[in-house]
């Protein structure tokens, strides 16, 4: 079980895996904190999976922090990654301004999105003394631009641009690397060629962790869930269970 950030070279050197989850609320943090997570993701997947939205791209930081706070409160262990949402690292100094809004409240390192366009964002973010976390493949805050969620590493090109992106978040000082829906052998690459530790979501099961959305394994959010994430409850359906038990009792 991870109890700082220092411990991610050796679990990466030695094993085992990481097991990542994101929470968004107190109650969840507690208690993925209690289970034994690794690591605690407040990532701006809340746009969905809480708030509704179509997708990440309305996520404010100003949610972001409200969220960051209330997972803070439930973890006593585990380190917090806190996710900077879209259009507030447009610049170096935006980006340290945003990711300084995050550690106020509470978080341990901030993640953004992108690779060696970002860089100049993460060296500032590393430079104000803030633990960093990469997020490169598929993003999803760039869904709009791409026309839709579309898995990475299908050409040589896109190979070759996912590698250069590892390499430059990994010398950047990037302690970890986020790799979402891409081929699998390509996140293999990457995880041998990177000393951070890879996290990944829809990238094979080489890489140094999984990182999944809580509601997906729990079946919380049963409108979508993604194919590689099984549901292992079924909150959904225990919750129609039990509130049409209580609306009858109440009726009856
Ligand atoms: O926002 C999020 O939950 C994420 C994961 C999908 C990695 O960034």
């Amino acid at each position: 079980m991870l109890t700082s950030l220092s411990e991610l070279a050796p679990r990466k050197a030695a094993g085992p895996k990481l097991a990542v989850l994101t929470a968004y609320d107190y109650p969840t943090a507690r208690l993925l904190d209690d289970a034994g997570v690794d690591l605690i993701l407040v990532g701006d997947s809340l746009g969905m999976v809480v708030h509704g939205m179509p997708d990440t791209t309305g996520v404010t930081l100003d949610m972001m922090v409200m969220h960051t706070a209330a997972v803070c409160r439930g973890v006593k262990r585990a380190p917090v990654i806190a996710d900077l949402p879209y259009a507030t690292y447009r610049t170096p100094e935006e980006a340290v301004a945003s990711a300084r809004r995050l550690m106020e409240a509470g978080a341990t390192c901030v993640k953004l999105e992108g690779g060696v366009s970002m860089i100049p964002q993460v060296q500032a973010v590393i430079a104000a003394g803030i633990p960093f976390v990469g997020h490169i493949g598929m993003l999803p805050q760039s869904v709009r631009e791409e026309g839709g969620y579309k898995k990475k590493g299908k050409t040589l090109e896109q190979v070759e641009h996912l590698i250069e992106d590892a390499r430059a978040l990994d010398a950047a000082g990037a302690c970890a690397i986020v790799l979402e829906s891409m081929v699998a052998d390509v996140a293999t690459k990457i995880t041998l060629a990177v000393g951070a530790s890879t996290i990944g979501i829809g990238a094979g099961v080489e890489t140094d962790g999984q990182v999944l959305v809580t509601p997906d394994i729990l079946g919380s959010f049963p409108w979508f869930r993604p194919p590689f994430a099984k549901a292992r409850a079924d909150v959904a359906g225990e919750t129609l269970r039990a509130v049409r038990e209580f609306i009858e009792e109440v009726r009856a």
